[in-house]
């Protein structure tokens, strides 16, 4: 039986609108858990912000970021699997994806900036799961806004029920440390903070004169002032409210030196919710069942010619997943196995022998999978709950070259498996309209289909809003087929999808069509053979 091994894993995620510091706590995580033994190991991995359309800079980056996809590494008797989701807004989308495959995010709040674009979508992604979250303020070395105006503004803008943890004592220059009010101890701010302990003393009782002694009387008073505020709003964390998903828990520190990490991390092995099951189109499947069974929730591709293998990374969901198994491909209704299957476990891509729910698996793929295929021992069901989103940008395919038709026509369909895009396919008609989060994803697209298929291509822009998936009374539908034709497409799995020009068309139609359900994100619902 495997509940053992789940007791023992944790697999989540950072989430982060770019620059809060997630790289940067990546870091310090893997510090702690003895993966890398120097600063800045990390770092690199980047895809910074101004490599827009540097391919060779994507090119190098993701080839260094599949090792760093996923980071496993063991801290005190924990297995911790570590997903990586890519800083650069444009990628999106597979941050979203990556998060379908965690059972719980940290999410880290710049203290000076708050409430950032992209926190927003990241978080309302995790709502749709109930992803329990911790929430993690950095920079707290930097003059930023007031810790309760910033709960404040999390509380509205996220709609997150906070529990602070910890309490700052002061910010920026003045910044003296965090007061932990669950032990009550205090733990004291050391800048360039190198070691990986942390320099805490027991403060039993709040107004004890060594507070007065360590951070200076009025910083002490405030503190005395803010924790006695605190209480009479919260007690002890409901830790069940937080493994639902309505309660998170709230650290303060500062990743760059170091601060508040251990604390975060400790808390973080405590309460953290062990591999969660996860639904499947015929029904729930719980970890601790004796039979395999996962998903693949990202598919890499190498942009070296040379290699043009693909990596598949599948989520071990239940039972025990074993090399050179056969195992069965629910889409496709045909066996496959895995002769080298390899795990992420820091530094080196290990083969492995085995994986267990909350594993990661990288399995090595020659274009058999897409996001959302599931692997079992045989039960024909599909996992549920991987939904694709409405992208933001629009255009249409125009091919450059006629003489590659069937070139282009299958690197479009490889990459739109992969996830790099979505294909929308003129309902009754031959149109192809790609739809993208991001700018710098059409010119992924561009380059690799040049590059690994022969076949050239531009994009036409379009003015469209939103995808709608679009479900319903049938004849309803029909008309609306019919009387939109321009506006309605067909994505990969044969779903019907609405194109509005603007909130204000789609708002009109939702209400002339009464009996049409309009959905903003779709699930794979791809029909299963056998
Ligand atoms: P990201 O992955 O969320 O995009 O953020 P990243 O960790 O790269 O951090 C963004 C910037 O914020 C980095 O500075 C990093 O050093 C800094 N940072 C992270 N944590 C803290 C903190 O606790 N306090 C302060 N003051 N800064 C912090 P950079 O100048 O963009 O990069 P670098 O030159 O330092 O590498």
């Amino acid at each position: 039986m495997n509940e053992k091994e789940i007791a023992q894993r944790r697999t989540f995620a950072i989430i982060s609108h770019p620059d809060a510091g997630k790289t940067t706590l990546t870091e310090k995580l893997l510090l702690f858990g003895g993966a890398i033994q120097v600063a800045g190991a990390v770092k690199s991995n980047k895809i910074k912000k101004h490599a827009t359309s540097d391919f060779m800079e994507i090119e190098r980056q993701r080839g260094i970021s599949v090792a760093t996809s996923v980071m496993s590494f063991q801290y005190n008797d924990t297995l911790i699997n570590l997903l990586d989701t890519p800083g650069h807004k444009d990628f999106a989308e597979d941050t979203y994806r990556t998060l379908t495959a965690v059972d719980s995010v940290i999410l880290v709040i710049d203290s000076v900036n708050g409430v950032e674009d992209q926190t927003r979508k990241l978080v309302e992604v995790c709502r749709m799961r109930d992803t329990p979250i911790i929430v993690f303020v950095n920079k707290m070395d930097r003059d930023g806004k007031f810790p309760f105006d910033l709960l404040d503004e999390i509380e509205k803008e996220l709609k997150l029920s906070l529990h602070p943890l910890s309490w700052p004592i002061n910010m920026g220059k003045e910044f003296k440390g965090v007061y932990n009010l669950h032990d009550h101890s205090l733990n004291l701010f050391t800048p360039n903070q190198k070691s990986t302990e942390e320099n805490t003393l027991p403060i039993e009782d709040i107004n004890d004169s060594v507070l007065d002694a360590k951070v200076g009387e009025r910083d002490a008073n405030q503190l005395r002032e803010d924790v006695e505020l605190l209480s009479g709003v919260y007690g002890d964390l409901d830790v069940k409210a937080y493994l639902d998903g309505k309660v998170s828990p709230v650290f303060f520190g500062s990743a760059v030196n170091n601060f508040g990490v251990k604390e975060l991390l400790d808390t973080f092995i405590k309460v953290a919710p062990t591999p969660q099951g996860r639904d499947t189109d015929k029904r729930h499947v719980n970890p601790t069942e004796n039979k395999f069974t996962g998903f693949i929730f990202k598919i890499h591709a190498n942009l070296d010619p040379r290699h043009r293998d693909r990596i598949a990374f599948l989520r071990v969901c239940s039972g025990r997943f074993a090399r050179n198994t056969y195992y069965k491909h629910t889409r496709m209704g045909k066996d496959v196995r895995f002769s080298n299957p390899y795990s992420f476990m820091a530094r080196e891509k290990d083969v492995i022998e085995e994986a267990y729910p909350g594993d990661v698996v990288g399995l090595f793929d020659t274009g058999n999978f897409k996001i959302g295929d599931t692997l079992t021992e045989g039960e024909m069901m599909q996992f549920t709950g991987i939904p694709t989103f409405s992208p933001e940008i629009f255009k249409e395919l125009v091919n450059k070259d006629p003489m590659k038709t069937k070139q282009l026509e299958k690197g479009v369909q490889q990459l739109t498996d992969e996830g790099v895009a979505q294909l929308f396919t003129q309902h009754g008609g031959n149109r192809k309209i790609i739809g993208c989060v991001g700018e710098l994803q059409f010119e992924v697209i561009q380059y690799r289909l040049l590059q690994e298929y022969g076949a050239s291509c531009a994009f036409q822009p379009l003015n469209f809003y939103k995808a709608c998936w679009i479900t319903g009374d049938k004849k309803a539908i029909e008309d609306f087929a019919r009387f939109k034709q321009a506006n309605i497409m067909e994505d990969k799995d044969g779903n019907l999808v609405y194109l509005a020009q603007s909130e204000w068309f789609l708002n009109t139609e939702r209400q002339n069509n009464q009996k049409i359900e309009f959905h903003f994100t779709s699930e794979f619902k791809t029909a299963l053979k056998n």
